[in-house]
């Protein structure tokens, strides 16, 4: 079958990563193929998941260089494996409206809130969730969207609510997003994406 040569791109603990992996092992991503992950920190834990899923992994570190060195590096990885799909799965590096132009409906990315609701600026990991309680929401959710030059501007694709119960922290918010909302419409949002990749072929 004709599948969609994707990238994962990381700098953490990498639990929506593995959330790909273990849909894409019970068959339901088929169309597309898991080619690199590519992390943006040498000690993400995403780059053992991907290795134990037979994947390979590469470091380009934002740290100690450029961000022109940095997105050239990601590019010559990309172009190498010939990479159709890009997910951003928790990158927390910005990327310039140069790279993002060169994949336009090619990047897409989780963020764990319902936007444009805690989007933009500042507004990554666990302060997404900080800014969703201090604001006193009781319903939140994730987000899959395309990514363009606009930071959180792209065409969303699928969004999911959570509710936010009494007592909550930042962490028990984390949480639930992530297993009610991020792993579920992340992988769901990467078939889709490839799907559409292949038909417009
Ligand atoms: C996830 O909650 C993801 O939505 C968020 O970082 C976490 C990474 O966890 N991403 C952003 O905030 C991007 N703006 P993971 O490494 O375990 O997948």
């Amino acid at each position: 079958m004709n599948r969609v040569k994707t990238a994962v791109l990381v700098s953490g603990g990498g639990t929506n990563l593995q959330a790909l992996i273990n849909e894409q092992q019970a068959g339901r991503l088929p169309h597309v193929e898991f080619v690199s992950v590519i992390a943006s920190r040498p000690d993400a834990y995403a780059l053992t998941r991907a290795q134990k899923a037979g994947i390979p992994g590469h470091v380009v570190a934002r740290k100690g260089q450029s961000q022109e060195a940095f997105e050239q590096g990601i590019l010559d990885l990309l172009e190498k494996d010939g990479v159709q799909l890009i997910i951003l799965a928790g990158f927390m590096s910005i990327l310039s409206a140069s790279f993002v132009q060169r994949y336009p409906r090619r990047i897409l990315n989780v963020h764990p809130a319902l936007l444009p609701a805690f989007g933009g600026k500042g507004c990554y990991g666990l302060h997404v969730h900080e800014a969703a309680l201090a604001r006193g929401v009781k319903v939140t959710g994730a987000t899959v969207h395309y990514v363009n030059e606009i930071a959180d501007g792209g065409e969303i694709i699928l969004q999911k609510a959570v509710a936010v119960e009494p007592g909550d922290t930042p962490e028990t918010l984390q949480r639930r997003v992530m297993e009610q909302a991020e792993w579920r419409i992340l992988p769901q949002a990467a078939e889709l994406a490839a799907q559409e990749i292949l038909e417009e072929k």
